[in-house]
């Protein structure tokens, strides 16, 4: 790895926590902050194992607030940024789109600026590496992949703002000649995800028999790529990407909403040892998202071919694992449902 300070945003998230773990423990002579507000979203339990490593650093702060990023580029004088802190709920940007614009957009333009007045114009072995998503391309037929040339066309205020800051991250690109490379992935699942997304959720829901709300038919279509798979991808893109270039992460796995949720509630039923079939009964079809986009599928071809990442973990093991860490976590899990989180991180860091 060629920069020695590195800035992780939104490390303290689901695809953030695994990232820093990777990094920290890979590069040990190259220097970590994670910045992270700390949302509903963030938790530092999910990466509790690096706290005391000696090339981490966390810094609770928010992306939105200008003044704190420019000090804190001062004081670190980052010659890389991760960028991953966003709000990234679907549901919660349709009831609440003006916080998406205020983090994902204002957020990732702030960080842009602190970057580009830090770097002032010597952008020898710096770069600013945007994690985006494959929604920012709209929906698909039934047929066709998204490729890094698909138009934009978002149909959620979620993606209506990633969007924005993957056009921003560019215009910073063409404008200022700042380093930059985005890379839009695919729906990860695993550990540590918050129980509002599909996969965890359902599991959470399954445990305590509670209703498995499907949204329309179920007949919308995701691409699922396990975390670590991502983690990995970002790694390689980071260390070996082209300036200015945009790459496609993603798992070639379609799964149907109703075939994965068959898959899991019936790999639920084996591992909580209850009768076939019982949890597939949970199944209630309720009101559709408004504007669900019909079926997302990445052709990550690209970085196949230019860098040498493909998935490594098959969807059926993958979920496995990820039902047996959610089953085993049980503390995590009333955690990050019970609010208890809050107290826990008082009583370890303080107010800090
Ligand atoms: P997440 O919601 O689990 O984590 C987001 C993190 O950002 C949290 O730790 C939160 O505390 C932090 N954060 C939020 N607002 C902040 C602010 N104002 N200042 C500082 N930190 C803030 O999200 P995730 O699923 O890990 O996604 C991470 C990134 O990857 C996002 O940019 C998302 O758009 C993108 N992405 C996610 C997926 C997916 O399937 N989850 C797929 C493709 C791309
Ligand atoms: O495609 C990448 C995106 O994947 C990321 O950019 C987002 O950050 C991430 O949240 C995810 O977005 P989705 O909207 O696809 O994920 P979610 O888990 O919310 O929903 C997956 C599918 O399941 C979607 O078609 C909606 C459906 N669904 C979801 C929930 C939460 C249901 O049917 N019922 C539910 O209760």
């Amino acid at each position: 790895m060629k920069q020695k300070s590195i800035l992780i945003t939104g490390g303290a998230g689901f695809i953030g926590s695994h990232v820093v773990r990777l990094l920290v423990n890979k590069y040990p002579d190259t220097q970590f902050v994670n910045l992270d507000l700390l949302t509903y979203a963030g938790n530092l339990q999910n990466i509790e194992d690096v706290t005391h490593k000696h090339n981490y650093t966390f810094v609770r702060g928010d992306i939105r607030e200008a003044d704190f990023l420019q000090k804190l580029f001062n004081k670190y004088h980052f010659d890389g940024i991760i960028h991953l802190a966003a709000e990234s709920h679907v549901d919660r940007s349709i009831e609440n789109p003006s916080a998406f614009v205020e983090t994902n957009v204002i957020g990732t333009v702030n960080l842009l600026n602190a970057a580009k007045n830090l770097w002032q114009n010597d952008y020898k072995n710096k770069l600013f590496y945007h994690i985006s998503t494959d929604e920012v391309y709209g929906s698909l037929g039934k047929t066709g992949l998204f490729t890094e040339t698909t138009a934009y066309d978002p149909h959620s205020p979620y993606s209506a703002s990633k969007a924005a800051s993957d056009h921003f991250v560019r215009s910073y690109h063409d404008t200022y000649g700042m380093p930059t490379v985005i890379s839009n992935c695919s729906n990860n699942y695993g550990p540590n995800q918050f129980p509002e997304k599909l996969i965890p959720l359902f599991i959470n829901n399954i445990k305590h028999n509670k209703p498995l709300p499907v949204y329309g038919d179920g007949q919308y279509t995701r691409d699922w790529l396990y975390v670590l798979d991502h983690a990995r991808a970002i790694d390689i893109i980071f260390d070996k990407a082209k300036i200015g270039e945009t790459y496609n992460v993603g798992g070639f796995n379609e799964y149907t909403n109703i075939d994965l949720i068959h898959l899991l509630c019936d790999l639920m039923d084996e591992k909580l040892l209850r009768p076939k079939g019982s949890s597939r009964k949970l199944i209630t079809f309720v009101k559709d998202r408004p504007g669900h986009d019909k079926r997302y599928a990445i052709d990550a071809t690209k970085i196949n071919k230019e860098l040498g990442w493909k998935p490594s973990v098959n969807f059926e093991q993958g979920l496995s694992q990820t039902i047996d860490w959610y089953l085993k976590n049980e503390v995590w899990l009333n955690n990050v449902t019970s609010g208890d989180y809050q107290k826990y991180y008082n009583k370890m860091y303080g107010n800090r």
